[in-house]
This record gives C-alpha cells, structure tokens and sequence, in this order.
C-alpha cells in the first residue's frame, strides 16, 4: 500500500482550545481576517492576548470570497508588515487568511496566481486556522476557493505550503452558528466525507477518517441544527475535522466539481450545492463504486445504497434543505457553462468518469 499523508502542522481539537491561539504565535505583527458574526469575540478575546504586537482586524468576510478580497488583505498585511496571519470564521475568512498567508511576502496579484501565471514558490507567512462553523474544511486544507466575478471563474489555489501552521477547532465556536448555515456546512462536511470515501484517490487511512466522520455528522447534523444541542455540535466539529482530514489526502469527487461553476453562476451557498446534488450524484455513480457504497450504507446503519441515499434526502429535508436548483434560477442556457468549467481535481477522482452528456442529464434532473 502506497499512502501519502498530509496535514496541518499542528492540529488542537477540544472546547477551550482558542484560548491557546496567542501563545502558537511567532514574534511580530499579525493580521486577523474574520467574519462579521465573528467580530465581537475576536474583539473581547482574542485581541486581548495579543500584548503588545500591531495587529489589524479586517472583519467583513464575503461569503463566497472574491480575489478582491485577498488582495485587500494582501495589501493590509504589507503595510503593517505582519508575521502571522490568522483566519477566524467560516471557510471564506479562512481561505482569505491562507492566500494572504501564501502570497503576501510574494511579487504580483492574486489573479497571477489564481490564473496560473505565476507559481507559489514555497512557504508564506505563519497561519493560523479557527473555524467558526463546522464544515468547509479550510483550516485543514492546503486551498482556497476563490472566485473572480468578472470572469465568473471560481477554483482553487492550491500549494503544498499552504497547510497551516496550527489549525484550533474549538466546538463552542459553532454553538451560536446561525440554523441555516449549520444545516449548509453540516451537508458540505457530510458530502466531503462521503465523495472522499468513495474517491478514486482514497487509501485506507483516509477512508478511516472519512467513515468516521461521515458517522459523527449522519448521526448529529439533525439534533445539531434542530434542538441546537452542544453535544451534537461538538460531534459534528467532530466529524467534519475528520472528513477534512479524510479529503485532504483523498480529493472529493463531482458534487464538488459541478457544485463549484453553479454555485458561482447562480450564487447557490455552497452547502445548499452539496445538498442538492449529493443524492443524486450517488445514485449515478452508484455503478461504479457498489462495494464501497455499501461498506458506506453498513457502517451508517442501513442495509443498502439505495436505503442510504433515500435518508440522506430524509435528512436535507429535515434539516429545511431544498432538493432542486429552481429557486436559484436554474435553466438549459447555463448548462454549457457548468459543463465547461467543472472538470476540476475534484472530477478527476470522481468514482465515476461523467461525460459531457451525463452531467446535462444530471443539471436536467435538477432543475
Ligand atoms: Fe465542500
């Protein structure tokens, strides 16, 4: 068995732990990127710790981030020429953090290296990960999803160099995560840990983690979103570190790589993507990866695929996630343009090679 294995630095899980955030720092300056719902905290806690250092606080993360935003931050962060970078929020605060990290110290714009006209060298500035809400993933992963909204283009930048550096996942970050949104991150982390137990690229640690994790999230999202139970956030925390951990080695697979162009074109939250197109996507590629789906469907107490998939829906519905894209606006004219610019990584590990028609056929179920 041949098996790579990457991750964070240093990776501290439990309640509590942001507390330690000031004393993983190196010396010198530091720039904080935070949601606005994260403000406050950031604010009455964190800045407190910092002593003495300069700092600046950009705290109005899109939620979809935008090149703009980075080099905004970019720009901040020279000027107070920071050591540390910190991204303290959802996924968009985190991977605005991990590219200014990245980039800052470096010639050029983030479109150059968005666009693949300049190469990430090697390691940036010190960055520092505390998610928020529990799902994207970002404070384990070596990318950020970026999107430019003159071309309509969203993907990744990606460099090896781009884990963090300590990555503190504290579950009561998330207990006052607003309903809709825990149910959106909760389905992403559920779709990462799914698409990377059945991904082309998995090997038997990740699909360790991501069995794991699909078990804490399956089995909590409900009483998480719903009762707002602090036992169930945790294991959802839980679990979508783990399926971070899983799809960091893994990839994911199409709900990714289609969710990405549409989600972009119709501004479709990316949880509600995943959402939409999970069962779905699993009933076609179903075929071509029946034993693990099963393995999959045993481990989450159901007997077959099909039985899974039909609780996964049972679960979007109860948690108020919609089924299909028509309240986003979704018709065949914006067909070409998902079917052109979803052939990412995340297709090519796909269990199931999609062609050009299958996706159509998919986008047409969906409508
Ligand atoms: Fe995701």
């Amino acid at each position: 068995m041949n098996c790579e294995f990457k991750l964070p630095a240093e990776i501290l899980f439990g309640c509590k732990e942001r507390r330690k955030l000031a004393e993983k720092l190196p010396p010198g300056n530091v720039l904080i990127i935070a949601g606005s719902h994260s403000k406050q905290r950031v604010e009455n806690e964190l800045i407190p710790d910092l002593g003495k250092r300069e700092f600046r606080l950009i705290a109005n993360a899109h939620p979809e981030p935008r090149l703009s935003d980075v080099q905004f931050a970019i720009s901040v962060g020279r000027e107070i020429t920071a050591a540390s970078v910190i991204g303290y929020g959802g996924g968009s605060a985190i991977d605005i953090a991990k590219t200014a990290a990245a980039l800052m110290h470096l010639d050029g714009t983030v479109a150059d290296y968005f666009y693949g006209r300049k190469k990430i060298p090697g390691k940036g500035s010190f960055f520092a990960a505390l998610p928020t809400t529990a799902g994207t993933g970002a404070e384990i992963t070596p990318n950020a999803v970026l999107s430019d909204p003159e071309t309509g283009s969203k993907q990744s930048i990606r460099h090896e160099t781009m884990f963090a550096d300590v990555a503190l996942i504290d579950p009561e970050l998330t207990f006052d995560c607003p309903v809709n949104v825990s149910a959106g991150s909760g389905f992403d982390a559920l779709t990462q840990a799914i698409e990377s137990f059945i991904s082309q690229k998995a090997n038997p640690a990740s699909d360790a983690l991501a069995l794991s994790a699909a078990k804490n999230i399956f089995s909590e999202l409900s009483a998480a979103v719903h009762d707002s139970m602090n036992s169930a956030r945790i294991a959802v925390a839980k679990g979508s570190m783990l399926g971070a951990m899983a799809f960091a080695q893994s990839g994911l697979g199409a709900v990714h790589g289609i969710g990405h162009p549409l989600g972009s074109l119709l501004h479709v939250p990316h949880g509600v993507c995943c959402a939409i197109l999970l069962p779905t996507i699993l009933r076609w590629n179903l075929p071509d990866c029946r034993t693990k789906m099963t393995e999959l469907a045993n481990t989450l107490s159901c007997e077959t695929p099909e039985e899974l998939i039909v609780k996964i829906e049972t679960l979007r519905e109860n948690i108020c996630l919609p089924s299909n894209f028509r309240a986003f606006g979704l018709r065949v004219e914006h067909f070409a343009f998902i079917v052109e610019n979803c052939r990412s990584g995340s297709m090519k590990s796909n269990p199931r090679d999609l062609t050009d028609p299958e996706i159509t056929a998919i986008l047409e179920e969906l409508m």
